[in-house]
């Protein structure tokens, strides 16, 4: 009996060892994030969780984790690298500080005309060329998700560049994004996403740039008086995982979740579009912000201004890179 005992806690032990757990004992993933729940991202992170558990009938247990309450920005990525957590979702823009510039080229403005755009750049070369580039750094990148583009907000109405002159505005961690701002005459401030609100309320910053999703589920409505559809840039995610953690995981279960992340994907980019025209009218809604559209000559004065940024930052993204998502987009500079 004892050494039939001394079997069974031994082979568990191998099994545990080999990434096997029992069923009292599911694989858990910690999947961070920094935006609320009812955003694109947050819904098909939850969605991922749903197929996850259910594919694997909970011998996986997805723990989401969102609106930055496990790890902030500045935060998250060394702690995928080290395996505090597994999966995280980051803006495109926040893949600079990791050593990997070439993710910037996603924040050139005016480079992308709308969605379809995108997916003709993260599902060809620059988009597999990208994650190739995480791996050496113990990051997979499983997929790109959807969010929207984004509009400038402040307590002053935002017109054309003049407007900027001398406003401190919030922009995620990326040099090609510090670079539009000055672009305009603005002193750019890189800062936490879920420090945002605060800084605006207290004036620590003037102003910044959200799809409306975000404006809105953050809430930045209370403290911007002024929302222009400038519709200058493009944020979306890489969806990453710790490398050594995925690959460690049994085969089919691997396969399972692979299935799961291919369809939570489908999901979020099918909604992203509508989550964001929706949050757009619940800002109108509120009544809180007034909501500017340019004219064609104030978009195009803001065009011009900012075309500058992606000669200058040629050789932080990378000539050929840049050259390359001109060619996908059939963009003329
Ligand atoms: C931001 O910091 O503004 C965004 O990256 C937040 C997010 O994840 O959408």
């Amino acid at each position: 009996m004892k050494f039939r005992f001394a079997l069974a806690i031994a082979a568990s032990a191998m099994l545990a060892a080999a990434g096997v757990t029992s069923a009292q004992q599911p694989i858990v993933i910690k999947f961070s994030h920094v935006v609320a729940v009812d955003t694109p991202k947050g819904k098909a992170a939850e969605y991922f969780k749903k197929l996850a558990e259910e594919r694997t009938k909970g011998r996986v247990k997805v723990e989401v984790y969102p609106n930055s309450t496990l790890f902030k920005d500045g935060e998250e990525m060394e702690a995928l690298q080290l395996g505090s957590v597994q999966m995280l979702a980051p803006s495109l823009a926040k893949f600079g500080p990791l050593g990997v510039r070439e993710f910037e080229v996603f924040d050139l403005p005016y480079i992308f005309d709308g969605y379809d755009d995108l997916h003709k750049v993260t599902s060809g070369p620059v988009g597999a060329m990208l994650f190739k580039k995480l791996e050496s750094k113990n990051i997979l990148g499983l997929a790109y998700w959807d969010n929207g583009f984004k509009d400038m907000s402040a307590n002053k109405a935002l017109r054309v560049p003049a407007d900027y002159k001398g406003i401190k505005m919030r922009i995620q961690s990326s040099k090609v994004l510090g670079d539009q701002m000055k672009a305009l005459g603005a002193i750019p401030q890189v800062m936490a996403f879920s420090e945002v609100y605060q800084a605006l309320q207290t004036g620590v910053v003037d102003g910044t740039e959200n799809p409306p999703s975000n404006f809105f589920t953050q809430k930045m409505n209370e403290v911007q008086k002024f929302l222009t559809l400038t519709n200058h840039g493009y944020l979306g995610y890489a969806v990453i995982v710790n490398k050594k953690f995925w690959e460690g995981l049994p085969a089919d279960v691997r396969t399972a979740l692979d299935g799961a992340m291919k369809d939570a994907t489908k999901y979020a980019n099918d909604i992203a579009k509508k989550e964001n025209d929706d949050a757009l009218e619940a800002v109108r809604k509120t009544g809180k912000t007034e909501i500017i559209t340019p004219t064609p000559e104030q978009r195009d004065a803001m065009k011009k201004a900012l075309i500058v940024v992606h000669k200058d930052n040629e050789s932080r993204v990378g000539k050929e890179t840049i050259a390359e998502v001109y060619r996908e987009v059939g963009f003329k500079p």
